[in-house]
């Protein structure tokens, strides 16, 4: 390359090597707006992230003042005033059992300090034995080694394979697709947790150590609601095998779901739980594992340290933001705004959408949508994989000022498109509409070019 083109070209490892993404330079409310001038609409606050939207003042003024006061101490030498205010935040509304809240800096951090955690659990209540964790298809839980392991996406483990701890999977909850013709929720729920069981006991259930799932599945397949009864029978099994149960909220948890955990919405409680994104929606990078106080206790009584860490743990500014945050949704009762406003949401985008020819379903809860795409109404046929709908999909939505997440890959990790949305949970009942409407756009007119 010529010096001059050097020293213009990108030095960013960008996810895609071949393009560089347009140059993000402010943002507020709903809004982003790239270098060009260009609006877009955030529907998906990035990967169900922007809970808040962008700019809030609350949020940037505690960031500032902790900045101020500190930014950094390491947690090997220090304990900070802002971790401990989120964790007691956390631990108040945590489900039931949930004693301490452990801070890093993302969702793949939180779901392999939950791996972890119970792996070290068993260790210190001598059972050592207990060596594989069983998970589900067609999940996502993060691309670090061991996250990525336990996930069930398929085209972003298969390069990774030989270097993976060897996970089972098992069916995820997927009623488009796998509940059968005649069968109730509550029966699919069922044969889904005799699934689990079967696996459990065929790996040895005393060498089990944990079986983790997303409660309402996100990236992978595109937000598959859980059937109801589904993660009760998931805890009878676990609890029958003495196995622990860790749900990863990282995506639709911190009120995405109209709860503040989606778990409450199944009426079950894990032993550890996973959030990250909407946590500091955005403003920080930071990620939690809650854990039951008998897990705590457990290493409490016996070697007394979580054999784990990293330099960035409990980080002052982060945690700072995450408790803005948090106390933001509390004082603005925006639990209640997701559940309303969600509701509307859907009934906008099942209105567009639900007979559109190319879509097969529309699924959701609060402010976490999925649309799934399919060639054949009738069979479920997806699209064939090689044009890529989804990224067409994206091309096309930004192009008309409109930020979603669809994904490929749907059906099988292969095969299937789907569109994720996640608004922020201010966005107004018009700005709604307006997603709802450019996605109907963006869909035809990407379709019309496969
Ligand atoms: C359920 C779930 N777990 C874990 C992760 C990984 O989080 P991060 O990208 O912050 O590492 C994600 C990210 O999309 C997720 O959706």
């Amino acid at each position: 390359m010529p010096d001059q083109e050097r020293s213009t070209a990108s030095r960013v490892f960008h996810r895609h090597l071949h393009q560089v993404p347009p140059k993000a330079v402010s943002a507020s409310g709903v809004f982003i707006r790239d270098a060009s001038g260009k609006e877009y609409i955030d529907a998906s606050g990035g990967a169900a992230v922007s809970c808040l939207g962008h700019g809030h003042r609350d949020v940037i003024s505690a960031m500032h003042a902790q900045i101020d006061r500190l930014a950094y101490a390491h947690t090997s030498f220090f304990t900070s005033e802002p971790a401990e205010a989120l964790a007691a935040q956390l631990i108040r509304t945590a489900p039931a059992g949930m004693s301490h809240a452990y801070f890093v800096s993302g969702g793949s951090e939180a779901v392999e300090a939950a791996l972890k955690m119970a792996r070290q659990y068993f260790v210190e209540i001598g059972q050592p034995q207990r060596a594989h964790f069983v998970a589900r298809r067609q999940s996502y839980h993060g691309n670090t080694l061991g996250a990525l392991a336990v996930g069930g996406n398929e085209w972003r483990r298969r390069e990774f394979r030989p270097l993976l701890i060897d996970v089972k999977h098992v069916a995820p909850c997927y009623p488009y697709r796998e509940q059968r013709e005649g069968e109730t929720p509550e029966a699919y729920g069922r044969r889904l947790a005799d699934e689990l069981d079967r696996a459990i006991v065929e790996l040895g259930a005393d060498k089990v150590i944990a079986f983790v799932a997303e409660t309402i599945g996100g990236a992978t397949a595109g937000v598959l609601v859980p059937v109801p009864g589904y993660f009760k029978a998931v805890r009878e099994v676990c609890d029958r095998h003495g196995v622990l149960l860790i749900l990863d909220e990282v995506m639709c948890g911190m009120g995405r779901s109209g709860t503040l955990h989606a778990c409450e919405q199944e009426d079950v409680v894990p032993d550890l739980m996973t959030f990250a994104k909407g946590l500091g929606g955005g403003y920080q990078p930071i990620g939690a594992t809650l854990a039951q106080q008998r897990i705590v206790d457990a290493m409490s009584a016996g070697s007394g340290f979580f054999q784990h860490g990293h330099t960035y743990l409990g980080h002052p500014v982060a945690c700072a933001a995450a408790l803005a945050v948090q106390h933001v949704i509390e004082r603005e009762g925006l639990l209640a705004q997701v559940r309303e406003r969600g509701a509307s949401f859907g009934a906008m985008l099942r209105e567009r959408l639900d007979e559109h020819p190319h879509v097969g379903d529309v699924r959701g809860r609060g402010l976490f949508w999925g649309v799934e795409l399919v060639a054949d109404r009738a069979s479920k046929a997806p699209f064939d994989p090689k044009p890529k709908l989804h990224a067409r999909i994206k091309r096309e939505a930004m192009a008309r000022g409109l930020l979603v997440y669809p994904m490929g890959g749907t059906v099988d990790g292969q095969r299937g498109d789907h569109v994720l949305i996640a608004p922020p949970f201010i966005a107004t009942e018009d700005q709604l509409a307006t997603i709802a409407e450019r996605l109907h756009q963006t869909v035809d007119a990407a379709i019309a070019t496969v």
